[in-house]
């Protein structure tokens, strides 16, 4: 760890002009030196800026964690034709909203990433598709992108540079798979969300057939401030590679963390990549509220799993939840659950989410999260039976991408919560089914 994972130091930037008035016009992010980013690197080649994101270490803040110049160079080179790019604000994963604050806030220096990533990339297109629930968004995004096109910071010869970019917004059709970049695609063409079997990748075949980069709009905003303040700046902030292990790209740069659930102070928080639950918890979320315990912590959404209450002190960057057996970092969305929560709800509670948000192609996934529901759904109507929980295990260990049976990563999303439960808390749910009480709220059953 560098000195700068310590966030008593730490001075935000992503979030650093939240709160000045007037903070999503264009005015006042020129007053604040907005666009001089953009200035730069239209003086560069899209090869030095491709570099100087691959330099910064940069990795994908949907979800993945994927090397975003790394992606940027997977596009075929030499080609003739449109190239596009895609900014993906779906942000459906639940306890996840960095995106929207982003966009509501400090709008234009999405834009200023976005115009920086479509140059780099030889795109003359860029889509923003946004969650339809998002109206404010869409409203202030819109307002944004005309204060850009009369500016000349869109359009045609922008800046009076050879290079022309057009952006479009594109709202979403309410549903989670949309969020998924080959499921955004589909919709962004007009169709319903399936995603695509990949290969072919969206960098190669992505929409209308096209090369075409899915990036998510906070990654968009870190990319202006790497092409600020350089490579080297956003190396310094954060968790370097783990020399022992040659497949850790690190964890670098700062990091939107949203804090839900059973806490004092919900909110966003803006961080080096790295801190750890407990920090997140007592130090910026006012601790757990009413005066309980912790007893699990989703890291980064729910489909990344359960951390346990014993297992706070696990650094929230790429690496650190998969230690403990959770999926991975996600979206940092961390949701806490106190002592007095029934696991048997909570574990319901994601597996309801995501039968419903399935998009049902794939027969594993469709059943599997389906079968998963009704089974809690049993638990607590009071009728469950011991057997229930290897049957649950047995579900989660057969459906999703990594086992090979589904085409995208919605199906692992679903098992994990179910693995971890049962990992972590198996005695709770056989007490649970032992003792045949029916839950608080069995209304919801069937609610799917
Ligand atoms: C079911 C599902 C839902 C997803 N939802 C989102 C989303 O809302 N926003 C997002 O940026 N990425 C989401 N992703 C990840 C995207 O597929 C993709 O990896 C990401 O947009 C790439 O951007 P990044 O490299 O900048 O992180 C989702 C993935 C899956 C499997
Ligand atoms: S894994 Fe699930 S959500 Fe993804 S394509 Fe298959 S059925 Fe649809």
């Amino acid at each position: 760890m560098t000195d700068n994972i310590n966030s008593t130091k730490f001075e935000p930037v992503l979030l650093g002009r939240l709160g000045r008035p007037n903070s999503a016009s264009l005015a006042s992010y020129q007053a604040d030196g907005g666009y001089s980013a953009l200035r730069k690197a239209l003086t560069m080649t899209q090869t030095q800026i491709v570099d100087l994101v691959k330099d910064s270490g940069l990795r994908g803040r949907g979800g993945a964690g994927f090397p975003t110049g790394l992606k940027w160079s997977f596009l075929p080179q030499n080609i003739s034709g449109p190239i596009y790019m895609c900014i993906n604000g779906d942000e459906s994963e639940p306890g996840t909203f960095n995106n929207r604050i982003l966009i509501e806030e400090d709008p234009h220096q999405v834009l200023e990433g976005i115009v920086i990533g479509s140059y780099a990339t030889r795109a003359t297109t860029a889509y923003f598709y946004l969650r339809y629930e998002y109206g404010r968004c869409y409203r202030t995004l819109q307002k944004a992108v005309d204060e850009m096109y009369a500016a000349g910071l869109l359009g045609k010869n922008i800046l009076g540079s050879d290079y022309s970019l057009d952006i479009h917004l594109h709202r979403g059709a309410c549903a989670y798979i949309c969020g998924e970049e080959t499921g955004l695609i589909e919709s962004l063409e007009g169709k319903r969300a399936w995603p695509r079997i990949k290969p072919p990748f969206p960098a190669v075949e992505g929409a209308f057939r096209r090369p075409t980069v899915v990036n998510n709009v906070e990654t968009m905003a870190c990319v202006t401030h790497i092409v600020n303040r350089g490579a080297e700046w956003f190396k310094s902030i954060g968790v370097p590679k783990d020399p022992s292990n040659p497949r850790d790209a690190g964890s670098y740069g700062p990091k939107l963390y949203c804090i839900s659930g059973h806490v004092n102070k919900p909110g966003l928080v803006e961080l080096p990549l790295g801190v750890t639950a407990r920090e997140l918890i007592d130090q910026h979320a006012g601790g757990v509220w009413k005066g309980r315990k912790a007893k699990a912590v989703v890291p980064g959404g729910i489909s990344m799993g359960f951390m346990s209450a014993d297992e706070l002190d696990t650094p929230l960057d790429f690496a650190g939840p998969g230690r403990v057996g959770c999926l991975g970092l996600g979206t940092a969305a961390v949701v806490v659950i106190d002592d007095h929560t029934s696991m048997v709800d909570v574990l319901y509670n994601c597996c309801r989410f995501f039968a419903h948000e399935s998009c049902g192609q794939c027969t594993p996934c469709r059943e599997g999260t389906a079968w998963s529901t009704k089974i809690l759904e049993r638990m607590r109507a009071g009728r469950g039976k011991i057997g229930d929980i290897d049957l649950l295990l047995e579900i989660s260990g057969s459906i999703g991408t990594m086992p090979g049976t589904t085409i995208c990563g919605l199906a692992d999303g679903a098992a994990w919560p179910i693995k971890n439960a049962i990992q972590k808390f198996r005695p709770e749910l056989e007490e649970y089914i032992r003792s045949g009480r029916k839950a608080e709220a069995p209304q919801l059953a069937g609610a799917h």
